[in-house]
């Protein structure tokens, strides 16, 4: 189990903390190991009824980790042996438990995508959500291009994709990407109680509640697919490269001399 990824249960909860706050709880194959673990592990134990994903320390996760994505992209192919990355995005969008995040300070990238497949999303008022995979000369992931159009509606969804602006938590409400909005120091104290009420639901009936919920999503596992395939080509790409390497120069990306 990674030390950036906290998990202790109680009151039928699982907890899942992203911990690496230093980086803002960008997320690295260890950490996806350790929340697949996570997840298998509340799927399996009939006491965890919910799991909670939060993150520590001011951030909720900046997304993948750019430096693991430049120096070792990971294998996106969705087969029986897939990578960190494949298996932790399968286990939360196929999780029968019910998810609820608690959301600080940034969302951004996959910490945003996955909250599409969660089924409570509290939110504080400094959160910031961002899409910004254009902006790094990438596709949007997590089958969020099936699922966000669906959420918010068409137009919405390419602004928020094709523009890859950060929004604020009364935004993502407004577009019902957030359940609710609370003040910051009220974040985990909600999160938790919600967590423990749908914990102390009748366990068969929240699972099937759940699944009919989800059942009209459509094919989402079959477009995480296509996407992860575009999503690792993309990686090797230049448009990628200059965009990490102008996050990490702290400059802006130059796309103008890249052809297409
Ligand atoms: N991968 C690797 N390192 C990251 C990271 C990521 N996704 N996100 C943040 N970090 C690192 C920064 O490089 C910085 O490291 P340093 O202290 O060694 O310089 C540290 O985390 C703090 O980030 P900083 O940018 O200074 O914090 P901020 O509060 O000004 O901004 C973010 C926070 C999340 C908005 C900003 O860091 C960001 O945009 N990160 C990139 C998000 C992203 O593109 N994710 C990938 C999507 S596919």
């Amino acid at each position: 189990m990674s030390d950036n990824i906290l998990v202790s249960a109680a009151a039928g909860v699982l907890e899942v903390r992203f911990n690496r706050a230093d980086k803002k709880n960008a997320l690295t194959i260890p950490m996806y190991l350790a929340l697949v673990e996570a997840l298998q592990r509340a799927e399996a134990d009939t006491a965890i009824r919910v799991i909670l994903l939060s993150g520590e320390g001011g951030a909720f996760c900046a997304g993948n980790d750019l430096q693991d994505f430049m120096q070792n992209p990971p294998d996106l192919e969705d087969k029986p042996d897939a990578g960190p990355v494949m298996r932790f995005t399968r286990a939360l969008s196929t999780a029968r438990k019910a998810v609820v995040a608690a959301v600080q300070g940034a969302a951004v990238g996959v910490g945003a995508t996955l909250l599409l497949h969660c089924d409570l999303v509290v939110a504080a008022d400094d959160a910031r959500l961002s899409l910004p995979f254009i902006n790094l000369g990438l596709v949007p992931e997590f089958g969020s291009t099936l699922l966000l159009p669906q959420r918010v509606g068409y137009l919405q969804a390419a602004e928020l994709s094709l523009l890859g602006e950060p929004f604020d938590a009364a935004t993502a409400q407004r577009l019902g990407l957030v359940s609710r909005v609370v003040p910051l120091a009220e974040l985990q104290d909600t999160a938790r109680g919600l967590a423990r009420k749908l914990a102390a639901k009748a366990p068969e009936a929240l699972l099937l509640t759940k699944q009919l919920l989800k059942a009209g999503a459509g094919p989402v596992q079959e477009r995480m697919a296509e996407e992860a395939a575009h999503f690792a080509r993309r990686l090797r790409s230049a448009e990628f490269h200059e965009a990490a390497s102008a996050f990490f120069e702290k400059r802006a990306p130059d796309f103008s001399k890249l052809e297409s």
